[in-house]
């Protein structure tokens, strides 16, 4: 299965992500978190996109379609779930591109629904191990112990770009260069919208249901 799942900058995609890869063998490619290894590394790529991130803007495409295109060529036989990829409309056209050329295509696009207000709320308490990627909640997903992550014991941190004033920018850029991503699949793909407001969980459980249904379709075509 090859999956792109969209949604606002803190719909959950990447909490997501992690349980769709998990439950099905999937790669999870999260293009955020691939910028900020970079950042963590020190390289050309990672200094590069530095002042973007942290101003909330879009590192500039011919960046991210190279960086991406390279990752998506390990998931060949695994198959993989994007996060935070494509984000403009020219980003998605050059993955159709890519992926046409291997005689391959999107499967499945997974539209996270969510209000302003709700995932404001979710990024200012947002909380994350530097080591191994986990994400919490201060209030719906808190770990075990206070400010320490449950896989590794490491302290967990909050991402430069989740203060209030680059949270507003990050908005702005979705509503003006991702969301006619969404458009641009609805014309080319069938888009399955997913309620992303309940509980953590029960997102889970929606996007599971609808992911077993077109895996038991696609098993009887065959
Ligand atoms: P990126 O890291 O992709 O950030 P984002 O899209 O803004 O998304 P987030 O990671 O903030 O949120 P999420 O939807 O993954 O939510 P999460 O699961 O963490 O990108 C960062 C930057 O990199 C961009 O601004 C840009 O500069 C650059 N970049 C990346 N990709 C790019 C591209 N393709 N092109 C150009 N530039 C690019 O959840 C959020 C919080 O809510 C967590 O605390 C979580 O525990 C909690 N939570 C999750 N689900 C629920 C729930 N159902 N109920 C309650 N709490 C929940």
């Amino acid at each position: 299965m090859r999956i792109v799942l969209l949604g606002a900058p803190g719909a959950g995609k990447g909490t997501q992500c992690k349980r769709i890869a998990a439950q099905y063998s999937l790669l999870h490619l999260s293009s955020g978190d691939i910028l900020r290894q970079e950042r963590a590394h020190g390289t050309q790529l990672g200094k590069k996109a530095q002042s973007y991130m942290d101003s909330g803007a879009l590192v500039p495409d011919v960046l991210m379609v190279e960086m991406m295109v390279g990752a998506i060529s390990n998931a060949v036989d695994s198959g993989f779930v994007l996060d935070g990829f494509p984000r403009t409309v020219n980003q998605a056209i050059k993955l159709d591109k890519a992926l046409a050329h291997n005689q391959q295509k999107i499967d499945m696009v997974l539209n996270l629904k969510i209000d302003e207000v709700t995932v404001t709320r979710r990024m200012t308490g947002r909380r994350s191990c530097p080591k191994c990627g986990a994400v919490y909640h201060i209030e719906n997903l808190k770990p075990n112990v206070e400010g320490i992550c449950d896989n590794d014991g490491t302290r967990l941190v909050q991402r430069p770009d989740d203060a209030l004033e680059v949270v507003a920018n990050r908005f702005k850029t979705y509503f003006q260069q991702t969301e006619p991503v969404v458009d641009y699949y609805r014309e080319n793909n069938t888009v399955y919208d997913i309620d992303a407001s309940k509980a953590a969980d029960k997102v889970t459980d929606l996007i599971f249901e609808r992911l077993n249904a077109i895996n038991l379709a696609s098993k009887r075509e065959n």
